[in-house]
């Protein structure tokens, strides 16, 4: 028997839309008041679903301790209360939350206990975004 689990994750971190490549002309063109110099901040809350059979012997697909030490470890710890921009995954990517999901779901997907089958990463009450591939981001 498959089944899917979804759990939820909190934290914040600052980024400013920026792409050096362009003139501040059409950053601002582009990004708008994102492009502010000083950045701003959002509350994100992640959502990593994962996949798997049923284990007959404990009903579950794996132990949600595990999933909440590896996301904490991997993630919250990492990018929790950072500047986006100032990471190294970011240093040639513009820190959007499209970027954003794709660096967590490639990080994610190194979780040993169950497939990673998607993650969603909330912005904002009106923005979340969806992930579910193995691209790399661009380095
Ligand atoms: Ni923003």
């Amino acid at each position: 028997m498959k089944a899917y689990l979804t759990r939820r994750y909190l934290f914040s971190a600052s980024h400013r839309l920026h792409n050096p490549e362009l003139s501040d002309a059409d950053n601002r063109a582009t990004y708008g008041k994102c492009n502010n110099p000083h950045g701003h901040g959002h509350n994100y809350a992640l959502e990593v679903t994962v996949a798997g059979q049923v284990n007959p012997r404990t009903g579950m697909i794996c132990d949600l301790a595990e999933l909440d030490t590896f996301v904490h470890r991997e993630i919250i710890d990492r990018f929790g209360h950072e500047h986006l921009n100032a990471l190294p995954q970011f240093a040639s990517a513009v820190p959007t939350t499209e970027n954003l999901s794709a660096e967590l779901f490639c990080i994610l997907n190194a979780f040993p206990h169950a497939r990673l089958e998607k993650i969603r990463l909330e912005e904002t009450m009106l923005n979340s975004f969806e992930y579910a591939g193995r691209a790399e981001l661009k380095n």
